[in-house]
């Protein structure tokens, strides 16, 4: 998974991006008037340092445990974490269960590199959930690493989704499917215009998954019948008017 980009990389090691028309595009908002700009609702979304409050249904007392609902996931409790409080322990175990679940996809694509999933993972702008068996902090079952940034291609602000990884034994349970739906809701607590991601076409199972969560291909994946990968989008809730971006088609296409 992780998220492909064009030219310049930044301070910390990610892949280029194109900044050119994002800058244009804050400018432009700036000029109208009092809103926020997208680089200041992301700018604040980062100095949250609580992700279960930005979720907005935080059930347990602590600052960063949600517990799953019924209605959206597996009897089990969640926990998010700005980077620098997530225990090395679990940053060692999203590590691994990336490289188990995804090295082979890789390989075959724009190859794996362990320097770089770990640098990925250690950004300063990584912010994590994870779902565990129980409730305390023992058997971890999958994570979301996602990030708020300015997109590139129209300036909007987006919650992006760098990694999901659900343990092979804890799939089909729903545990997928609570991620998301915490990160879709923190992408509308913090007025951002939508969540996004990075797939490789050949992840076909992955395809069929966020089709069934409502994602479809963001009108700025690439055309290139040889690239490797699509974005996808889901619109975050309506309400705020106007910030989300039409899809392009169905997210179907991606099957190989
Ligand atoms: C893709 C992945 C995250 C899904 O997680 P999960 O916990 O197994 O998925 P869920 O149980 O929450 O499933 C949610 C929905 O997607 C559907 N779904 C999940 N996996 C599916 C598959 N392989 N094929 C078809 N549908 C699938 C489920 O049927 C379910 O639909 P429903 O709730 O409407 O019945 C998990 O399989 C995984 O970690 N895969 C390996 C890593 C990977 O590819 N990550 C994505 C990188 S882009």
């Amino acid at each position: 998974m992780g998220r492909r980009r064009s030219e310049a990389g930044d301070a910390e090691g990610d892949p280029p991006r194109k900044r050119g028309e994002a800058g244009r595009a804050e400018q432009k908002r700036k000029r109208k008037g009092d809103e926020p700009s997208p680089r200041e609702l992301v700018a604040a979304a980062n100095a949250a340092r609580d992700i279960a409050a930005l979720v907005g249904d935080a059930a347990k007392p602590g600052p960063t445990t949600m517990r799953s609902s019924s209605s959206d996931g597996p009897p089990s409790a969640t926990r998010g974490y700005v980077v620098d409080q997530l225990p090395d322990r679990l940053r060692r175990w999203c590590f691994d269960l990336t490289k188990r679940n995804m090295e082979a996809m890789y390989e075959r694509t724009w190859g794996w590199s362990n320097p770089e999933k770990r640098r990925e993972l250690a950004h300063s702008d990584a912010r994590f959930i994870v779902a565990f068996r129980g409730d305390d902090d023992d058997g971890p079952m999958g994570f979301v690493h996602f990030r708020f940034e300015v997109e590139d291609s129209d300036g909007t602000p987006v919650a992006y989704v760098y990694e999901l990884q659900v343990e092979d034994d804890a799939r089909g349970r729903g545990v997928g499917r609570a991620l998301m739906a915490r990160v879709e809701s923190i992408a509308e607590n913090t007025r951002m215009a939508r969540t996004m991601l990075t797939v490789l076409k050949t992840n076909a199972a992955a395809a069929r998954f966020y089709e069934r969560l409502g994602y479809v291909e963001d009108r700025d994946t690439p055309r290139d019948e040889a690239c490797h990968y699509v974005i996808l989008t889901k619109p975050a809730e309506a309400g705020r008017g106007g910030e989300g971006v039409p899809p392009r088609r169905s997210s179907g296409v991606v099957n190989p």
